[in-house]
């Protein structure tokens, strides 16, 4: 006889707050929400696991212990749900709070959530920058985690807020301007082996005379990020170094051209450039990418694609880019012609701690220049160029 638990009021949500330190068949949950039955198809989120469940048990309330199909291993606390109707993994959300809390209680070191699976260290930024107490905040987790949006779900969509382990406010998670990195995480690719090249990382410094890297950029449209990216390569190329701009612009008319401004598409837009950048300095360029990429866990995501990475903030205010406004797109976002635009009704975070700093605000664009200039000759090991052509 097949054992179906719970009611159908909401999307099944089983919380898995501990983790077995192994992999293993026999897991158990607090089923939160919706129906588990024998031989249904759980996916455990944030590790993505995909499992049949051969036999599930109720004890007590509301606890339910699944014997599963295959072994998995969790690396965290896991919300189960099924395939079709999945919570949101991000390490980024907007917390609406009740009670609004102050700037001290904010900028306190000991902050964390509790959440549906477990309380999970944060730091938490104000929407508002300028208000003295804070009923909206940007909470980032230390790893991804998975919730849903209080407007899909009560349970998995609320949370409390901590401080030194004690309940400072409660919030409801909203996802607005955020993207739910479920499909970035996702590894659909299987049966590959990668292939070994013949020539080797350091046979290519031998030839190009110095190591291959990236360097990204980032800043609000009109920063100057495209106008610093292809003068720094002029610059760089009449000193022989190889080197190749990455520019959104030209990107989105190509490569990313399927992609808009969707926080899921802009997610995708800078994991496919993170990914070219790094086969360009894997092939030993030095590569500049200019993207806005207002999200720093996509950011992290490109650092993490490469052996060398270096982050530079272009950091010109929004009051200036705005100014500037070199395409007339600040105008139009304004009147509200086009939505999502970075700065005005989407977020941009600004990096916790970039390699460089330019703010074009103050430095000319020759003074920019020279700054990453002198960056990159104290930062990119150069050798002798080798002369002679290897057998
Ligand atoms: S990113 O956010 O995904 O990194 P990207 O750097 O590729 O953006 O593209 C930014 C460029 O696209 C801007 O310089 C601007 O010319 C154009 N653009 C069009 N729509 C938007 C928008 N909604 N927000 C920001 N830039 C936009």
């Amino acid at each position: 006889m097949t054992t179906s638990i719970g009611a159908e009021t909401k999307p099944l949500r089983i919380a898995v707050p501990v983790a077995p330190d192994k992999a293993t068949t026999a897991l158990s949950g607090i089923l939160l929400s919706g129906i588990v039955q024998d031989g249904d198809r759980l996916i455990f989120s944030p590790d993505n696991e995909l499992v049949t469940v051969l036999a599930c048990v109720q004890s007590g309330d509301n606890k339910v212990s699944l014997t599963l199909a295959q072994p998995i291993r969790l690396t965290g606390p896991a919300l189960a749900s099924h395939e079709d109707n999945v919570p949101v993994q991000t390490d980024v959300f907007l917390l609406k709070l009740d009670p609004a809390i102050n700037k001290d209680q904010l900028s306190a070191s000991n902050l964390e959530v509790r959440l549906a699976t477990g309380t999970f260290a944060i730091t938490a930024f104000a929407v508002a920058e300028d208000q003295l107490t804070h009923d909206e905040i940007v909470v980032r987790c230390t790893d991804v985690v998975a919730v849903d949006k209080y407007q899909d779900h009560e349970t998995t969509g609320s949370c409390a807020l901590l401080a030194s382990g004690v309940v400072i406010s409660q919030g409801r998670i909203n996802m607005a301007g955020y993207a739910d990195q479920r499909q970035l995480r996702t590894v659909r690719a299987t049966n590959i082996t990668r292939v070994d090249h013949r020539v080797t990382d350091a046979d290519r410094v031998v030839k190009f005379g110095h190591t291959g890297g990236v360097l990204w950029l980032t800043g609000l449209s009109g920063s100057g990020k495209s106008t610093l990216a292809v003068e720094l390569e002029k610059e760089l190329f009449n000193r022989d170094y190889q080197v190749y701009v990455l520019d959104g612009d030209n990107i989105r008319h190509g490569l990313n051209a399927n992609l808009g401004f969707s926080p899921e598409d802009r997610s995708e837009n800078i994991r496919r450039v993170g990914e070219v950048a790094a086969l360009f300095a894997r092939a030993g360029f030095i590569a500049i990418s200019a993207f806005i990429s207002p999200y720093q866990s996509d950011r992290e995501r490109a650092r993490k694609a490469t052996d060398d990475f270096h982050e530079i903030f272009v950091s010109a205010n929004l009051d200036i880019c705005e100014q500037r406004d070199p395409k007339g797109l600040y105008v139009k976002a304004r009147k509200g012609e086009i939505p999502d635009f970075t700065g005005i009704s989407a977020p941009y975070e600004k990096p916790d701690h970039p390699a460089l700093t330019v703010d074009t605000g103050v430095l000319t664009v020759e003074q920019s220049v020279q700054v990453i200039l002198d960056y990159v000759i104290r930062n990119f090991e150069t050798t002798e160029k080798d002369a002679a052509p290897k057998s």
